[in-house]
């Protein structure tokens, strides 16, 4: 199946979120290399796996966050997605073989199986590269008071890095049975998901110039965030059907979660008190912060 043959997934998104992740599906295309341009393979599945029918939920984020502080949209949407191409290089990585060896994802054949896994791998570095190479161009171009591009880098390479995301990959494919605790659980969450989720809700505070303080608010509000969302993750793999997810289910039985160590309606109410603590952590934003609301409540129906 090719991009762009299908119709657009219902992702559950509505108002404001359902504009912003109309506003990045349009643009991801656009920051990659021409299809037409050598090696024509490694870019035909970086735009693949980019513009693959995701939620979005990570640029939605950084859009959602720099807006709450006042940035126009059309000076931090490219920031925006270079976390969403961060995240489709993960989850190429995610499906090997060697890794998860998932068969399905966002409804379409993973993108080793589509491209095989030496493109797939290319296709991986070469949206990392890209990402890393637009952060530092439209960091550059914000001119900011409070935050250098270097902080935007240095945020974003320590997020993905193995002490953020690659090392609760590492732990998540070595962990054991027996080693199923609520603080090897919590570590692995927070690293392999939860890292992602703060960059991206830290860069688009930088990105919009905001104070110190708002920037600790918002690093609070996206931890609890994006562990809950993989809590919601590991819900779904036991919960739902490949139709629903557009993905593998029943992938985690050699892994460890939430889901093994407290039921799905301990791990369901673990999410729902996370999403509280992220949403209590906004009082001090008001009614602005709204739309970030917004996000925790659709995360929180994710997992039911
Ligand atoms: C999947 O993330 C990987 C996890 C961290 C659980 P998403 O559920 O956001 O996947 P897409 O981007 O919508 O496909
Ligand atoms: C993946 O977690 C986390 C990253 C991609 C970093 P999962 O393995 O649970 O994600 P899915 O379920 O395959 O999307
Ligand atoms: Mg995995
Ligand atoms: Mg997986
Ligand atoms: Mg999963």
């Amino acid at each position: 199946m090719k991009p762009g043959s299908q119709p657009p997934p219902n992702t559950g998104l509505h108002g404001r979120l359902f504009e912003l992740r109309e506003v990045v599906e349009r643009r991801l295309p656009e920051l990659l290399p021409p299809l037409e341009r050598e090696p024509r393979q490694v870019h035909a599945a970086m735009h693949y796996a980019l513009t693959s029918p995701g939620k979005r939920l990570r640029p939605i984020l950084t859009l959602a966050v720099a807006e709450i502080f006042g940035a126009r949209q059309g000076r931090h949407l490219d920031l925006a997605c270079t976390v969403e191409m961060v995240h489709a290089a993960s989850l190429i990585l995610d499906d090997l073989p060697s890794m998860d060896d998932a068969a399905l994802r966002r409804g379409r054949p993973t993108t080793h199986r589509e491209f095989g896994e030496a493109t797939a791998l290319l296709a991986s570095f070469g949206l990392l590269n890209r990402a890393f190479s637009l952060l530092a161009d439209r960091g550059q171009r914000l001119k900011l008071r409070r935050y250098s591009t270097e902080d935007m880098v240095h945020h974003m390479a320590d997020a993905i890095g193995s002490s953020g995301l690659i090392g609760g990959q590492a732990l998540d494919l070595e962990s054991r049975p027996e080693e199923l605790d609520l603080e090897r659980l919590e570590f692995i969450h927070s690293h392999k998901t939860g890292a992602l989720f703060l960059a991206a809700g830290e860069l688009g505070a930088m990105a919009a110039d905001a104070r110190r303080r708002d920037l600790e608010i918002i690093s609070r509000y996206a931890k609890n965030l994006g562990l809950a969302f993989q809590i919601t993750d590991d819900l779904l793999d036991v919960l739902s059907t490949p139709e629903e997810t557009g993905k593998d289910v029943q992938q985690d039985e050699a892994r460890i979660t939430f889901v093994k160590l407290l039921g799905v309606v301990g791990a369901q109410a673990l999410a729902a008190e996370l999403l509280e603590f992220a949403v209590g952590s906004l009082e001090p934003l008001g009614r602005r912060a709204d739309p970030l609301r917004s996000i925790a409540r659709f995360v929180e129906g994710r997992g039911h």
